[in-house]
């Protein structure tokens, strides 16, 4: 390409008035997809090669351009490399300079091939190594949740229903809970791996190419097991993007409802646990105050990551087959949510290791609102032949009574429980102790310390 042309758009041919300012400004996405430069180079390199291999260009030329390319990657990472936003985005902006540094033998690059496919090769690259990330980060966190389940097995606290008492429970089940959360997560973002790794380059704008490409080898030059099947779809396809952002989604929810717990129990009224100063902040009037802000950090941040969903799939909503320019936001969308993620799972990490249970309180607490009534109804159905209903009824008149006398379960005497149902004995007294009623939860799942213990070393092994 002339020299003269280098400050003009790759379509000055045809469009011969400049884009308004405005467009060229708010059009560019180089600010945002410069992170994709690594894999829009791979894809260009696998590209020349393959174009070679099917002696569509020259050995010569193949080589001009992938020096050309390699020269680039090294000035971008060495911040050497001017992105400007005249060139758009990413792919225009390395052909541009491709000119530049090898002549006008860098207009053979673009030879079967068109930014529609260029970009989701890019993209498809640029989210499977994010997903692997963010899968290294889940496993951190399960690693640090799996430890303080270890420390809790016997620490006994209410499990809540409505965010009322409902049985006891150990700590250690409970985190056991996220930690089956998590390995869901992780299997979530698998499971988008199978249409990631569908290459969608070679399909070209919309219809393929004339030319004799060789799609599979370039498919595994870059790593993806398979390509796609039609080249409108490919084009016009965004699923892939959908699916990392529900993932992200679904991810951040977990966090969010870990938070969420974990500040009810910071609070003043619960104090079940302790946040280190680490992980908490003060406040610009009140002196005393330790707000745990980081858990409200990562609580909030999900409500933009369900929006980045949102946005992306009311973009894709009212979309027409193929490409359209609307598609171009999906880059800034996934990058926000999957860098807001990875920051969440740092930050929950780090709060992880900075939580000290009151065992002490978790334990009055569970010892408050008849925690053990539904031990009691058991013990009823199995030691006095009674279906779950009628032992239902009496143990509500057992309560009733106890609340009535404001005295807990276990401080009602055998007399007392004897009025209600005269075939009690001594021996019902059990069912009340916290710890008899944790543990008798043996059945597969249940919160007995050795089904934890169990799924402790189960997950131990796993990860
Ligand atoms: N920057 C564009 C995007 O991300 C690349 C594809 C452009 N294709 C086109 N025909 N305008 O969507």
């Amino acid at each position: 390409m002339a020299k003269n042309k280098n400050n003009q758009a790759i379509w000055n041919t045809r469009i011969k008035k400049k884009t308004s300012s405005i467009f060229q400004r708010v059009g560019s996405s180089i600010n945002i997809d410069r992170r994709l430069y690594k894999e829009d180079i791979a894809g260009s390199v696998a590209h020349v090669e393959m174009l070679f291999k099917q002696k569509i260009i020259s050995f010569k030329i193949k080589n001009k351009i992938v020096y050309g390319l390699e020269k680039i990657k090294k000035e971008i990472e060495k911040n050497k490399f001017d992105f400007s936003t005249k060139y758009e985005d990413i792919h225009m902006n390395i052909e541009k300079k491709l000119f530049l540094i090898i002549g006008d033998d860098a207009g053979y690059i673009h030879t079967a091939r068109s930014r529609n496919d260029q970009v989701i090769t890019d993209f498809k690259i640029w989210i499977k190594s994010a997903t692997k990330e963010i899968n290294n980060s889940i496993d951190k966190i399960i690693k640090s949740t799996l430890k303080i389940a270890e420390k809790n097995i016997e620490t006994i606290m209410p499990g809540f229903t409505h965010l009322k008492n409902a049985q006891p429970i150990s700590l250690g089940h409970y985190l056991m809970a996220y930690v089956e959360m998590f390995f869901r997560d992780k299997k979530r973002f698998i499971n988008n791996l199978e249409s990631l790794n569908e290459s969608p380059l070679g399909v070209a704008a919309i219809s393929g190419t004339s030319f004799n490409i060789d799609r599979n080898y370039t498919a595994k030059k870059l790593g993806f097991k398979n390509v796609t099947n039609n080249s409108i779809d490919t084009v016009s396809d965004r699923d892939f993007v959908l699916d990392f952002l529900y993932s992200v989604s679904v991810c951040s929810m977990h966090i969010s409802r870990i938070a969420e717990e974990l500040i009810i129990w910071n609070s003043d009224a619960y104090s079940l646990i302790h946040l280190s100063d680490k992980v908490v902040t003060g406040s610009s009037i009140m002196p005393q105050k330790k707000n745990p802000d980081l858990l409200e950090y990562i609580r909030g941040k999900t409500g933009s990551t369900f929006g980045n969903l949102f946005s992306m799939l009311t973009i894709l909503k009212g979309l027409p087959l193929s490409y359209y320019k609307d598609m171009q936001d999906d880059k800034e969308i996934v990058f926000s949510s999957n860098d807001k993620l990875l920051d969440c799972l740092k930050i929950l990490d780090d709060i992880l290791k900075n939580i000290y249970p009151n065992k002490k309180k978790m334990y009055e607490l569970a010892n408050t609102g008849f925690i053990t009534a539904t031990d009691l109804a058991d013990y009823l159905v199995k030691n006095h032949s009674m279906s779950f209903r009628r032992a239902y009824e009496k143990t509500a008149e057992i309560v009733n009574l106890a609340d009535k006398k404001k005295k807990k379960l276990s401080e009602l005497s055998i007399e007392e429980l004897k009025k209600i149902e005269p075939n009690l004995t001594k021996d019902v007294l059990k069912v009340f102790d916290l710890k008899n009623s944790v543990n008798s939860k043996k059945s597969y799942g249940g919160t007995s310390f050795e089904n934890i213990k169990r799924m402790i070393m189960k997950y131990k092994k796993i990860i």
